[in-house]
């Protein structure tokens, strides 16, 4: 091993090879091997591969901390009151992920054999390892839904009061903005229906609002609107908002109690978070209202792939900054899209049979968005057609 600077550690080489179809995936560079110059990347993989911002390292560095632990922590604390704030909710949970945020929530609210309902494609279902079943004993019992949202009469006659033989439905949960769908948005007279069948029948709702401040903007609506009848909601800081760690799960006071002793159970309480946490309130200061430019870049883009290549998109469901490539009107597997799209420059994911997706953020500014649409326009003609 030689003594390659750091820049070089987790870069990765492109081949050159000019076949688009069949190319071999990117191999990873030793850091003491020579590196290839690179051609521009747009890195639209997800939004959390944000880096923190200037402001957010500054932040961290300079953070006031103590022991969350004991005495606890004033930057989580100060983090923690703005979450609720803005979510409408007494009180707020600093925690280390969106997946703990859920989990965490789960534990609270739910006994062990209680069901859930959600909707088919829900992130904590697909993505999270099973930690509803896994940790709570819960039992999910999923609806299809129609651009991420459940029909709200098959909802409530899904909603089990429970028996000596049946499982008693303790929970909705949504998800907004809901990601496996396309990013698309549960509106506010949505969330109002939700509310109101839980109200009837006694249900807790947690949402699922890793990105709900998406929504919010999207939708010209503030995010407590969407999010201050649940019982709990889940934010993130990850994600469109650039912060390198974490996630607050929101709530009454009482839930928020019960929430911290349950994360404690998972080792989820971190010493002197508010180092964390002072980038999580730069996140929520000045991050919010550019997602704005990253739904206006994914518009963009869907509308250039639409116009070279009609049918692949759905453009109606290109609602915040996520964008679904439908890889089969091209006659290629999702994987083949991803490398050619990838050895063109740009990086995308495979998320499912045939689909791929492409989500903007705030590191791929405007000149990487030119370049991506140069790419996926000379790449997408390429492709023969099914
Ligand atoms: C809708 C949704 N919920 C929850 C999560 C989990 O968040 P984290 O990665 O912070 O655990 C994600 C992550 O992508 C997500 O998209």
């Amino acid at each position: 091993m030689g003594g390659g600077s750091s820049s070089k550690i987790g870069r990765w080489a492109r081949p050159s090879s000019s076949n688009l179809i069949i190319s071999p995936r990117p191999k990873f560079v030793d850091p003491s091997e020579e590196i290839v110059p690179e051609s521009p990347v747009a890195d639209l993989r997800s939004d959390t591969i944000t880096q923190p911002t200037a402001e957010m390292r500054r932040a961290m560095a300079e953070a006031v901390v103590a022991d969350d632990g004991r005495e606890g922590d004033p930057t989580a604390r100060k983090l923690e009151s703005m979450a609720a704030a803005l979510t409408g909710h007494e009180a707020a949970l600093f925690c280390t992920s969106g997946t703990m945020g859920n989990l965490v929530a789960f534990l609270t609210h739910l006994q062990p054999g209680d069901q859930i309902l959600a909707e088919r494609d829900s992130h904590f279902l697909h993505f999270e390892a099973s930690g509803c079943t896994a940790l709570v004993g819960a039992l999910p019992v999923t609806l299809a839904g129609r651009a991420g949202r459940m029909d709200l009469a098959e909802l409530e006659s899904s909603v089990n009061p429970g028996s000596r033989l049946k499982p008693r439905t303790a929970m909705i949960v949504a998800e907004n903005t809901h990601n496996l769908a396309g990013g698309t948005c549960l509106d506010v007279d949505y969330m109002r229906g939700l509310w109101d069948i839980a109200r009837r029948h006694d249900l807790f709702v947690h949402l699922d609002g890793a990105r709900v401040f998406n929504a919010a903007v999207a939708l010209e609506v503030e995010a407590k609107e969407l999010t201050q009848g649940c019982q709990s909601v889940m934010i993130d800081l990850s994600k469109g908002l650039c912060a390198p760690y974490g996630a607050l799960l929101c709530g009454s006071e009482e839930f928020i109690v019960g929430a911290r002793a349950r994360r404690q159970r998972v080792g989820g309480n971190v010493r002197q978070i508010g180092h964390m946490a002072a980038a999580g309130i730069v996140a929520l200061e000045t991050m919010v209202d550019r997602l704005a430019e990253d739904h206006a870049n994914a518009r963009r883009l869907a509308e250039s792939i639409e116009e070279v290549r009609p049918g692949l998109i759905d453009l109606d469901l290109v609602q915040t900054n996520i964008v679904y490539l439908d890889a089969r009107p091209l006659g290629v597997s999702e994987a083949a899209l991803v490398c050619a799209l990838e050895e063109a420059g740009v990086r995308c994911l495979a998320t499912g049979p045939n689909r791929v997706r492409l989500v903007t953020h705030h590191d791929g500014d405007a000149g990487q968005i030119e370049h991506a649409i140069v790419v996926l326009g000379k790449v997408l003609k390429a492709f023969p057609g099914a």
